[in-house]
């Protein structure tokens, strides 16, 4: 185990209490609900790799509902649930009747008669709310405007997997801090105990109501949130340095403002020479090299991106079984 805490008399207990829960932000769980959730995710990666079949949703089905592009979400669902023994269903809202102006809660009863679970990639966190509150099955947030929980989980994995612990190490997050990366991080952080310093421009702060949120977590679990515009500070000694797009799916019309307003926050050789020395840079994918981080820290030996990525599909396997199962 590569953390503090053992789940071998309680594994029972927080599967009985997680499954059929919803996953659409990780505020909503707690500190050692994730901790599990990592813990079957380092269990599920061993068991893959060893080649050993672990079909444990044999015979469910996953719908997943898309709203917006994706290529590690979309495989990563559908391979993990693949190797589950189960099986998954790709629904392009542009597909669906919800492209048509069906609603969320008639989708959702509707669906849920025929799934296990749903997956949903959308706009607006509400109407993944909405989605959960009408369906009877689990529902699985796979991207809005205001989270990315399962990107987060794949995060912290890769962090446990290459730092050997969470608790304790200072995670930097520069650019876009109003962006669903910027918050789940902020989220996830505080409930490993990791310290989190957010670096970005006047008017992209994260979300207000998030930070105070976070803040308030931060108190339990003994660490610092730090809010700032200065990059330089944010980096200071930083374990961990992570960026995602200047602009997000959505704001497209926004990309010249943002390229602009967004100098200054580059992730490149210079600012990470302010990091701990054997810092790891994180970034969800897709990038923009020459934006948001230059080629020589993405492409570098600091990199992880694609361990992260891999790890989309582990820590989500380890979502599905606990929730699903
Ligand atoms: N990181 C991530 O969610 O990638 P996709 O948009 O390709 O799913
Ligand atoms: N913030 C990015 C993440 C993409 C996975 C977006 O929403 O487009």
């Amino acid at each position: 185990m590569s953390h503090a805490l053992s789940f071998k008399n309680t594994a029972h207990l927080l599967d009985a209490k997680l499954q059929g829960k919803s996953f659409l932000s990780l505020s909503e769980f707690q500190s050692e609900e994730l901790f599990y959730l990592l813990d079957v995710a380092v269990e599920l990666k061993k068991l893959q790799k060893q080649g050993k079949p672990h079909p444990y949703l044999s015979g469910k089905v996953l719908g997943m509902i898309f709203e917006k592009s994706s290529t590690r979400t979309r495989v990563s669902f559908e391979v993990g649930m693949l190797q589950l023994g189960g099986h998954a269903i790709f629904l392009s809202s542009k597909d669906i009747q919800l492209g048509r102006g069906e609603s969320i809660s008639d989708t959702a009863k509707v669906l849920s008669r025929y799934v296990d679970g749903l997956m949903i990639r959308t706009f607006a966190h509400d109407s993944v709310k909405e989605l959960a509150e009408n369906a009877t099955v689990p529902v699985i947030n796979g991207l809005t405007d205001l989270h990315h929980p399962t990107q987060v989980m794949a995060d912290l994995l890769t962090i446990l997997e290459h730092k050997g612990k969470l608790t304790g190490l200072k995670m930097c997050y520069i650019g876009d801090g109003n962006n669903n990366m910027a918050h789940s991080l902020m989220e996830g952080a505080v409930k490993v105990g990791m310290h989190i310093s957010v670096a970005s421009p006047k008017g992209y702060e994260p979300n207000g109501e998030i930070t105070a949120a976070v803040k308030e977590e931060a108190g339990k679990t003994g660490c610092v949130v730090e809010v700032t515009d200065d990059p330089w500070k944010a980096v200071e000694q930083a374990d961990v340095v992570v960026t995602d797009v200047w602009t997000s799916m959505g704001q497209e019309e926004e990309t010249l403002k943002r390229l602009e307003a967004f100098q200054g926050y580059q992730v490149n050789e210079k600012l990470c020479s302010k990091a701990k020395s054997d810092y790891i840079f994180l970034h969800c994918l897709p990038a923009h090299r020459g934006e948001e981080v230059t080629a020589d820290i993405i492409d570098g030996p600091h990199s992880v991106v694609f361990d992260e990525a891999e790890n989309r599909l582990h820590a989500q396997k380890a979502i599905l079984k606990v929730l699903m199962g």
